[in-house]
């Protein structure tokens, strides 16, 4: 059974369009920060919306999961579904996954609906992010303390065509949340 409230509804209580903005880069690319900062803005502007960052949800909704392709599709299969859940609330949502697989963006965008998804590509090399190396892991995965290592001992498939791309290596974070942020007031905001 359907309820009475339909997404017309939702839209005009939240002044939005619901989408998933789907974050997808090496570790140390700046997904977390960029997403938080987003969700900040929109927050501060009126908006509803909510963040899905890989590292959180592995302790709690993927806390079974580990990092053999078939975990990260497993994850990843989660997270999409969860967005879609949110984004049928009325929700803008922001995730921050590796995702590092095309087959499982592709996924991902089948699961929360073609005209919601807008794959955000951060784009920075292996080189840039271990440079940075927030969390030291780079550091350990070289020395081969993590097995399967996105970047340096697992693939990352960069999307070719993404919706949407953030040259993290050489913009300040703000200058990208700029970006998206401009991309989602075009299409999905309406003043409130
Ligand atoms: S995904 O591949 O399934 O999309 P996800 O974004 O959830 O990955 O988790 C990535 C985070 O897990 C990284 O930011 C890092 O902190 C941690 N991590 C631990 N082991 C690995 C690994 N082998 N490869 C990548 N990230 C790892």
């Amino acid at each position: 059974m359907n309820g009475a409230v339909s997404d017309h509804d939702r839209a005009s209580m939240f002044s939005q369009r619901a989408v998933t903005i789907w974050l997808t880069g090496l570790s140390g690319s700046g997904k977390s920060t960029i997403a938080y900062e987003l969700e900040r803005h929109l927050i501060a502007e009126g908006h509803a919306c909510y963040v899905l960052d890989g590292d959180n949800i592995r302790h709690g909704l993927g806390s079974d999961l580990g990092f053999t392709p078939a975990d990260r599709r497993e994850n990843i299969r989660r997270v999409a579904h969860v967005a879609q859940l949110m984004n049928d609330a009325g929700l803008i949502v922001i995730s921050a996954l590796i995702s590092p697989m095309h087959e499982d963006r592709v996924m991902a965008r089948e699961i929360i609906g073609h005209d919601r998804f807008i794959e955000t590509y951060l784009s920075a090399s292996v080189d840039e992010c271990a440079r940075r190396d927030p969390k030291g892991l780079y550091a350990k995965a070289r020395a081969g303390a993590i097995p399967s290592f996105t970047g340096v001992s697992a693939p990352y498939e960069a999307p070719v065509e993404p919706d949407l791309r953030v040259d993290t290596a050489n913009e300040a974070a703000e200058a990208s949340v700029a970006s998206i942020y401009a991309h989602l007031r075009a299409s999905f905001l309406m003043p409130r």
